[in-house]
């Protein structure tokens, strides 16, 4: 059995990753891999439930840090680690590195929490390809103005995105091997083109 490969999408909200995923897997479908899409907070029972409040709740920096892991926790047994045992692709809309972004980022937390959180949720295992779709602030402030009512994170001020951005670009340049920076303010046919030369390289 050929061995899956997991990767996971990230970018501050309005990069317009998302739409990307369904392209993302299909491609790998085409090429006889069994894929499943995921995200995070969530992809189980449990891990929804914790995205509900962590997206409408307000509460202490390090109880939604710790959530967040907790999701995760959960997401890894029932889901990541299992598809990956059967040889399976696993592709999460978000993971690990949104935390360092938006917690350690945008809201401060010391990074050494971080660290010592990934450390115990998941020792080793680490992405195989991150696609980091990275835009301008403004332009993801203006995707998120023309689409649906937003959440907790969603109403954070240009600071805090803009925090979040750099913690992402950050984390890109410490980890070379596995990130690719997508412009993604390329057109969508733009940005398949470029999802296309990064895919035919893993
Ligand atoms: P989504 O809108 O891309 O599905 O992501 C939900 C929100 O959760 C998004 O605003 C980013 C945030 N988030 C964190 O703050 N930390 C994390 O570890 C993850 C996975 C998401």
């Amino acid at each position: 059995m050929s061995a899956g490969k997991f990767i996971n999408f990230e970018g501050i909200d309005g990069a317009g990753k998302s739409t990307h995923i369904a392209y993302v897997a299909g491609w790998l479908r085409a090429r006889g891999h069994t894929v499943i899409t995921t995200r995070e907070p969530g992809g189980t029972s449990l891990g929804e439930k914790l995205r509900e409040l962590l997206l409408h709740e307000k509460m202490h920096l390090e109880t939604e840090t710790l959530l967040m892991f907790a999701a995760r926790r959960e997401h890894l047994a029932q889901v990541i680690e299992p598809a990956l045992a059967r040889g399976d692709w696993v592709i999460s809309d978000r993971f690990t590195d949104a935390s360092f972004a938006y917690q350690g980022g945008g809201r401060k937390l010391d990074l050494r929490k971080l660290i010592a959180l990934e450390q115990w949720v998941h020792p080793h295992l680490q992405p195989d390809l991150t696609l980091l779709f990275d835009v301008p602030l403004e332009v993801a402030r203006g995707r998120l103005e023309a689409t649906r009512s937003p959440d907790k994170f969603e109403q954070e001020k240009a600071e805090f995105f803009a925090a979040t951005r750099a913690a992402y670009l950050r984390r890109a340049e410490e980890f070379p091997d596995r990130f690719r920076i997508i412009d993604s303010t390329q057109t969508i046919k733009d940005i398949e083109i470029s999802l296309d030369k990064v895919l035919s390289t893993i």
